[in-house]
């Protein structure tokens, strides 16, 4: 094993330990909706949400290069040219995160002075990171460029596959730098941080997704490279076509100019054409190798990871998109609907499917199967298009009640939180994520136990 594949499996492994504790933290933010006075003056809703979506991003991130440290030695046919920094700084990174989420939990806010910027939070949704931490982060993600690009350039071996990741690292991380300016100005600080949150989800890490999936369907189905790639170059080409201006579904009431109405509503409604491209891709390929794996819940994630990119991204989000739309459903539980199946579906599931892959090659399994990654399957799927469902409800609810009827008025806000509707969608939300809990704990079993448990599951090793 290459040690670039040693170190995709720390990321692998610390990227399931940070779901473990996003999954804990959102069931806490969800429970604050049930019962507001829980834990009242000890940890706050802001707090948990914090720790919830930033680790989100944290463990996504960190199951994207794990994936791509994993299949690029392979790809290149040597090991990384700068493996020995990656090494050092994955534990500069895990450190890092631990420090920022132990001073997000204790010392929680500060004044709002530059200090606190740098020490204890940014207040820029989804990377609420302290700068020095920011920064941290942008050495890893160019280090993990560097080993990319470098070692393309010292190999000379650029594939289709290669040369889209190293275009696209290039705005993946630019766009990161958009976490760092603190402007007063409130229209102009939320037209600069989408440029972050929207052109990383529906633009840069749908291409990334896209290059990890391709080589995954390659592994899983050997479907050949010819065909993974003529479909990632379809796929980019309309994603950052459709992606780019479709940034303008944020514009829409922020201060903006009113043409974003225009070409954020046009250009944001195309948005699902790639995704639906994906599905047809992935399903045309199970067909042709007539659903032929030895992996099967590799194969049932990157299946999930199509279909819920195309559901939770494409329809759900095309569901809020129109101007005409988006105003009533604007920041409701309906986004947090979205935003739910959206992650999950595109990147979680993705990432879920390649640690499948890599667990099949670690222990040397000639085929991966069994009952318990059915019921994780089952529980964290069902879980979380339970959750979905819900917050429609209670979205779809605060749209009527809140701003239909009611105009949008402060009496409105309270009259949608209060309708049951708005009220038992929480309730039945908590319950699904308990489900989805239970899933993760079915999961992470089943990644330990796997290949050592039954007999039926021989190893290649075991039968020698
Ligand atoms: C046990 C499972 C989960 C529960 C109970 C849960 C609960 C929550 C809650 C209560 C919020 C705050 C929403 C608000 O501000 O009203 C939230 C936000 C969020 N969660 Fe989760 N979550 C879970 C799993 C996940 C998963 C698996 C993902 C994605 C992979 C995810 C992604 C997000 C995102 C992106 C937001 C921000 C949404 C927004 O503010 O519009 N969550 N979650
Ligand atoms: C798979 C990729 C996608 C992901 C991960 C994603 C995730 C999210 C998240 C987390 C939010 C809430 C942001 C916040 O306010 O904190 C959001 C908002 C939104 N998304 Fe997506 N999204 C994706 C694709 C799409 C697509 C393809 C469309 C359109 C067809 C879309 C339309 C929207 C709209 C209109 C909003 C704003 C909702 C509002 O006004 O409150 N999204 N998305
Ligand atoms: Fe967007």
């Amino acid at each position: 094993m290459y040690r670039s594949q040693k170190l995709a499996l720390k990321y692998l492994t610390a990227a399931i330990t940070l779901f473990g504790i996003m999954t804990v933290a959102g069931l806490m933010s969800a429970y604050y909706y049930i019962n507001p006075d829980f834990l009242f003056g000890i940890l706050h809703f802001n707090i948990a949400k914090i720790l919830h979506i930033d680790t989100m991003i944290i463990w996504l991130l960190m199951g994207f290069m794990g994936a791509i440290y994993w299949f690029l030695p392979e790809e290149f046919g040597r090991e990384l040219v700068g493996i020995k920094l990656a090494e050092i700084l994955f534990y500069v990174f895990f450190g890092a995160v631990v420090v920022v989420a132990v001073v997000f939990i204790v010392v929680q806010y500060g004044n709002s002075d530059e200090t606190a910027l740098w020490f204890i939070n940014q207040g820029r949704k989804y990377v609420e990171a302290p700068r020095w931490a920011a920064i941290g982060v942008v050495v890893v993600m160019a280090v993990f460029a560097y080993n990319v690009i470098g070692t393309a350039y010292v190999t000379g071996k650029v594939s289709g596959i290669t040369a889209v990741l190293m275009v696209d690292l290039v705005p993946l991380l630019v766009l990161y730098l958009d976490a760092f300016p603190a402007i007063s100005n409130m229209s102009a600080d939320l037209f600069w941080w989408w440029w972050l949150v929207h052109l990383w989800v529906e633009a840069t890490w749908e291409v990334l997704i896209g290059c990890i999936m391709a080589w995954s369907l390659m592994q899983l189905l050997g479907t050949s490279r010819r065909i993974v790639e003529t479909w990632l170059y379809i796929e980019v080409a309309l994603v950052l076509g459709t992606g780019i201006l479709g940034l303008g579904h944020h514009y829409f009431w922020i201060g903006a100019p009113s043409y974003w109405l225009t070409i954020g509503g046009l250009f944001s409604a195309f948005e699902p054409l790639p995704l639906l491209g994906m599905v047809v891709h992935a399903v045309y390929d199970a067909g042709t190798h007539h659903m032929k794996t030895t992996n099967r819940p590799a194969f049932y994630w990157l299946m999930a990871e199509a279909f819920g990119n195309f559901l939770g991204g494409g329809v759900w989000g095309f569901m809020m998109t129109l101007p005409q739309v988006n105003l009533y459903a604007h920041g409701t539980q309906w986004t947090v609907s979205h935003g739910h199946f959206a992650f999950w579906g595109a990147y979680a599931c993705g990432v879920l499917s390649v640690i499948y892959l890599v667990i099949q090659k670690l222990r040397s399994l000639t085929q991966v199967d069994g009952a318990l990654w059915k019921w994780s399957f089952a529980a964290l799927n069902l879980g979380l298009v339970g959750m979905v469902g819900a917050l429609l409800v209670s979205g779809f609810a605060q749209a009527f009640i809140e701003r239909a009827i009611g105009g949008s008025t402060h009496d409105a806000f309270i009259a949608g939180q209060s309708s049951p509707w708005f009220v038992e969608g929480m309730v039945t939300r908590f319950i699904f994520g308990l489900m989805f809990a239970a899933g993760y704990v079915a999961l992470v079993w089943d990644l330990l136990t796997i290949g050592k448990r039954a007999p039926v599951l021989a190893t290649a090793g075991a039968a020698e």
